[in-house]
């Protein structure tokens, strides 16, 4: 017999470790950028929509899934049906792979915190983090493009990361995960509103807002910005690749659902407004320092707005030192509590199918993940490899992970109804019928036409200009090593059998 689940201690608890895991990078440097470039104030209509129609209705999905067949992704999905299991493993691959390039970057924020206190990056910050700090080769020049040479500056606070991340799994779900969350999410809220509120009031800060938020309504009648919204939801909350499955296993048996999922979701939604006003503010004082417009900056999503272009607006602001640790500490916090979610899904997976203990599943998996963390993340090739793994993993591997699961569930197995029914019976807010409309229609079909657009365009443009072979391997070989590492999984026996379980009534 198996040892009791473990339980987060409550529904606090669990709904801090949930906005926890949902509010991470893609709050601060997505979406701002995603909702400038695709509409400004009229993408929130298409956000909105995105938000109600697929967003919330995946999250129940996945907590009704979790909390109902009470286990991680693998254990779940073989509860639904045996041979879904891989479905289950196809999951926790893609948090493996999220895992190892999520950490990297949070190491990277953890060194331009201590940068900002001595504008360590001087007046060229573009130079300062691919050459200074990364230091990575000219690939395009002829440079290696797989190298085992380390830096330090990157290597020692990755290290420190993964630390803090196995630390805190050791600890368990109420000791580790809970308590971390515990304690960083409402620093990550209470630093992050410093930050925003500064930046409110610097010199410029209204062209920035202005730029953001002035609606471009013409952008409704775009066929790619309605998918951009669909996109930034699904990454932004964290559904359709095991997380909230998992963490909602850990429940207590009678555990309220809906309403926390609403919290969550309308939680990580508020979390990017204020990112999007504190990024755009921030944007508005440099465009004005520079003597340019908003629309003429570079460089306002991802790393490079958080490593090059946010540390020439903390060079520039008075007090920035003090402006940069808080924007670097934020960063680090939202992508910390975000890692931790990402690796528990693996760590379940482990646990539950090979009869490990916690301890065990934890320092292994840990393990292996931080050697190919460090081996490909500080060495001087890391940002090739990240951003092509990234938008492979993210863009193609979670789209496609979310429309086999509708699929499968709504149409195939027709386990819907009784996902509905587990909901209703523990939940205060009730859901009706049109949640069958939104994971059974709404969100296939929008996802699939993202998924074939997406798949169409990278075989015919590639990818940012990198060479075909190089996208062979990143980017398709991604592809295929968390598939054949899905059926993999899959084979070995199980070591506690999942299933001789039975369904709580409902
Ligand atoms: N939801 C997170 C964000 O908005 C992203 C994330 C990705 C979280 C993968 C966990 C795992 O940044
Ligand atoms: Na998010």
């Amino acid at each position: 017999t198996s040892p009791p689940r473990e339980q987060f201690t409550g529904q606090v608890g669990f709904i801090l470790s949930a906005i926890g895991s949902a509010v991470g990078l893609g709050n601060i440097w997505r979406f701002p950028g995603v909702a400038y470039e695709n509409g400004g104030g009229a993408f929130l209509v298409p956000y909105v929509i995105a938000l109600l129609t697929a967003g919330i209705p995946i999250l129940f999905l996945d907590y009704a899934l979790g909390h109902r067949f009470r286990g991680g992704p693998p254990t779940v999905f073989r509860r639904v049906k045996k041979w879904l299991e891989t479905l289950g493993w196809f999951q926790v691959m893609i948090c493996f792979v999220i895992a190892i390039y999520y950490a990297a970057i949070i190491g990277w924020a953890l060194s331009f915190f201590v940068y900002s206190f001595t504008l360590k990056w001087g007046d060229d910050t573009a130079g300062f983090f691919t050459g200074d700090y990364l230091q990575l080769s000219d690939v395009a020049n002829g440079g290696s493009w797989f190298t085992l040479d380390f830096v330090p500056a990157v290597l020692i606070p990755l290290l420190l990361v993964w630390v803090a991340t196995i630390a805190v799994l050791v600890g368990g779900v109420a000791k580790g995960i809970e308590k971390a969350n515990v304690i960083f999410l409402p620093l990550l809220v209470i630093a992050f509103s410093v930050l925003v509120v500064r930046a409110i009031f610097l010199d410029g800060a209204t062209d920035g807002l202005n730029a953001l938020f002035t609606p471009d309504w013409s952008a409704l009648g775009d066929m790619n910005v309605w998918i951009a919204a669909y996109g930034q939801i699904f990454f932004s909350l964290s559904v359709a690749f095991g997380i909230m499955i998992t963490y909602s296993s850990y429940r207590k048996r009678r555990a309220n659902l809906t309403s926390p999922g609403l919290v969550v979701a309308f939680s990580n939604s508020g979390f990017e407004m204020l990112a999007g006003i504190g990024v755009f503010a921030a944007l508005g004082f440099l465009a004005h320092e520079q003597g340019v417009a908003v629309a003429d900056l570079e460089g306002i999503t991802g790393p490079i707005l958080s490593f090059v272009t946010f540390p020439a607006v903390v060079s520039q602001m008075p007090a920035g030192p003090l402006f940069g640790a808080l924007f670097f500490g934020s960063l680090a916090m939202a992508g910390f509590t975000s890692l931790i979610s990402i690796l528990q899904v693996v760590s379940a997976g482990f646990q539950e199918k090979f009869g490990l203990t916690r301890r065990k599943a934890v320092l292994w998996i840990g393990a292996v993940a931080a050697v190919l963390s460090v081996v490909g993340f500080s060495t001087t090739t890391g940002l090739i490899a990240l951003d092509t793994i990234d938008n492979w993993s993210n863009n193609v591997g979670i789209v496609a992970s979310a429309v086999l699961m509708c699929v499968f569930l709504v149409w195939l197995l027709r386990t819907s109804p009784e996902l509905r029914y587990h909901l209703n019976a523990v939940s205060t807010v009730q859901v009706g019928r049109w949640w069958y409309v939104c994971v059974g229609v709404v969100v296939p079909a929008v996802l699939a036409y993202m998924l074939v657009s997406r798949i169409v365009d990278l075989v015919q443009n590639g990818y940012e200009g990198y060479d075909e072979t190089y996208l062979l391997y990143a980017g398709w070989g991604t592809l295929v090593v968390l598939v054949v590492g899905a059926v993999l999984l899959t084979l070995p026996r199980w070591r506690r059998s999942p299933d001789d379980f039975v369904a709580w009534p409902y």
